[in-house]
């Protein structure tokens, strides 16, 4: 594994206290849906290591907060593999409970719903840590919902969309891969774009950035965040050919 403390993660990993049913879904259904990368190689991690079926394609979700959106799609296509990645464990332990069936308290086992396929894989950590591990062109969509903002000039480049973090997701993306960002920060969008135009790994292919792409699941925060008055802004990057 990469060393951590080359890592600085700056996002809080503890909140609340957990329900004793969620812990008990942390230490039961976790370690079942959590890879292990220990002793892998880099570029050595494919589909077919995370699965226990071929899945049609792999999809990303980093930074999942609450689960409801990973959730969902992957409840709707079941042929689908997700690897979703958030390092805030309260949020683990709620998407845990949304494929546990449990988030509307009626399950008492600790395993995945029945109408569930097992089609979520969780890393419960700094998404960075396992690039390297994957083998390139593995994901054909990758979902950035709601970054932190980090609104402060001084902290701009520990935002996700940063050039490390775009050279890393074109190299796990495949030919013509999307990689969908939404934000209700104008400033963290306007400097997200600047970003792909300087790198020109992406381009973006959504014209009207304030209507949500087709089969758009909003996520809870996005929700609220709509309640509160703020205006989602939706950006669709399409992984560029031939760079
Ligand atoms: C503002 S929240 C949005 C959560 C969710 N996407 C939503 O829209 O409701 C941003 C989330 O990104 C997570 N995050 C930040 N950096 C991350 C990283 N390097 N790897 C994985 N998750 C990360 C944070 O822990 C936080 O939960």
């Amino acid at each position: 594994m990469l060393d951590k403390k080359e890592l600085r993660f700056f996002g809080r990993r503890k909140g609340k206290a957990i329900k004793s049913s969620k812990q008990q879904l942390i230490d039961e259904l976790l370690p079942k849906l959590k890879p292990s990368f220990e002793g892998k190689k880099q570029n050595e991690v494919s589909p077919q290591d995370l699965f226990s079926f071929q899945p049609k394609e792999c999809w990303l979700e980093i930074g999942f907060g609450g689960g409801e959106h990973v959730a969902e799609l992957a409840l709707k296509y079941k042929d689908v593999g997700f690897f979703a990645a958030e390092p805030f464990i309260n949020g683990v332990a709620s998407l845990l409970a949304h494929l546990n069936g449990s988030h509307e308290g009626k399950t008492t086992h600790t395993g995945l719903d029945e109408a569930r396929s097992d089609n979520v894989r969780i890393w419960d950590d700094d998404v960075r840590e396992v690039f390297p591990y994957f083998q390139e062109g593995v994901f054909k969509k990758v979902f950035l919902l709601y970054p932190d903002p980090w609104p402060k000039a001084r902290h701009a480049e520990r935002r996700f969309t940063n050039q490390i973090n775009q050279r890393h997701l074109y190299r796990l993306m495949g030919d013509d891969a999307l990689f969908y960002v939404a934000t209700d920060v104008k400033e963290y969008a306007e400097w997200t774009l600047e970003q792909v135009e300087e790198l020109s790994l992406f381009e973006q292919i959504n014209k009207d950035t304030s209507v949500p792409p087709e089969d758009w699941v909003p996520t809870r925060y996005e929700k609220k965040g709509i309640l509160a008055g703020r205006k989602p802004i939706y950006l669709v990057f399409q992984k560029k050919k031939h760079k």
